[in-house]
């Protein structure tokens, strides 16, 4: 074999995967908690090691280039056409497709289900990785890194390779990219009932339903009882341990109180646990996560976050904190 043109620590963690160890690596959005995807024990430390029920299915990442027809059941020309049009758009970037699942995919990576969950990340990084293990797993048909979120089940996502270490200590090899640029998770569209319904949006992400809509010709349907499974979809999740409530610009500036931490967009900052909140969308996003995790080491009551504003961009930032504020 020719000398790897990727970096040791490239090489390193590409090893670690094959023999079956996890892997943190960051994305665009998150870091992930990464394992072979063609080994179910490998998969199976995963959930031990998120403290994650192991019905959830795991969103299984692709290198550049990857089919991801070839982990699907036949599809539909509709559903072909449609992720052909998805994937030109959006991939390699922070959207997760759910196709029918193919008959190698292991019940370890679809938590069961007759879905599978794919992903092509923008992170050099991830790409890096995924190169190198592809490389390194010539023999097999369907080459993937199975990776959820690299925090314990319920917690806040890590975006630096610190968040990861106050998660899982030195149990699990991290490779350290900085500061993930999105801050929050892919967007995830369904694409299992095209023929009967159309594409349903199981969790925004920086991809918006505009965007989606306006690639689409149609705007994706929200989900339903029968939709897939979404762990990322629990009401509660994604939330601190100190009780965090959203209020709008006039009832917190009423508030007294020393003893709590507040992230305020366009009030002034009271004392050292009132932080500001960047206004454009993307930013705020970006700084989202990180800032959950600041105010709630802080150990005050409460933690307060001033309403965000509406608009598409604002949606999935709505949505995380509606489910961070729901744990109370
Ligand atoms: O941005 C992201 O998506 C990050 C990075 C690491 O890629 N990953 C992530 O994974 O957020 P996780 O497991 O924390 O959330 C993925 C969501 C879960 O809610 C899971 O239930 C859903 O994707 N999912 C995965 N496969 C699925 C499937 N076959 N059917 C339905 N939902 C699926
Ligand atoms: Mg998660």
């Amino acid at each position: 074999m020719p000398a790897s043109t990727f970096s040791p620590q490239i090489d390193h963690a590409a090893e670690l995967l094959v023999q079956g160890q996890l892997v943190a690596f960051p994305t665009e959005t998150v870091y992930g908690l990464g394992a072979d995807a063609s080994q179910p024990e490998a998969v199976a430390a995963i959930y031990l090691a998120k403290g994650r029920p192991s019905d959830h299915p795991v969103i299984v990442h692709l290198a550049v280039g990857a089919d991801p027809a070839a982990w699907a059941a036949p599809l539909s020309s509709t559903t072909e056409g449609l992720l052909q049009q998805l994937i030109e758009r959006f991939w390699p970037g922070p959207l997760t497709l759910i196709l029918p699942r193919g008959p190698g995919v292991a019940d370890a990576v679809t938590g069961g289900q007759d879905s599978v969950g794919l992903r092509c990340p923008a992170h050099p990084m991830a790409q890096s990785l995924l190169q190198r293990f592809t490389e390194l797993t010539p023999h097999q048909t369907l080459r993937g890194i199975a990776a959820p979120s690299a925090n314990r089940f319920g917690r806040i996502s890590p975006t630096t390779a610190q968040h990861v270490r106050e998660e899982f200590g030195d149990a699990v090899h991290i490779l350290d990219g900085g500061a993930c640029p999105v801050g929050i998770e892919s967007t995830i569209l369904d694409l299992t009932r095209t023929e009967t319904l159309g594409p349903v949006l199981l969790r925004p992400g920086s991809i918006t339903a505009a965007m989606l809509s306006e690639e689409l010709g149609a705007a994706p349907l929200k989900p339903d009882r029968a939709a897939p499974r979404a762990s990322g979809t629990l009401a509660a999740h994604y939330a601190p341990t100190t009780p965090l409530v959203l209020m709008d610009k006039v009832e917190l500036a009423a508030i007294a109180e020393d003893d709590i931490a507040v992230w305020t967009r366009t009030l002034p900052l009271k004392n050292k646990a009132w932080l500001r909140a960047p206004n454009d969308a993307a930013a705020y996003a970006h700084e989202l996560y990180g800032a959950l995790r600041r105010m709630d080491a802080l150990r005050l009551r409460q933690i307060i976050i001033e309403c965000p504003p509406n608009g598409p961009e604002w949606a999935a930032i709505q949505d995380r904190l509606m489910r961070a504020a729901s744990r109370n």
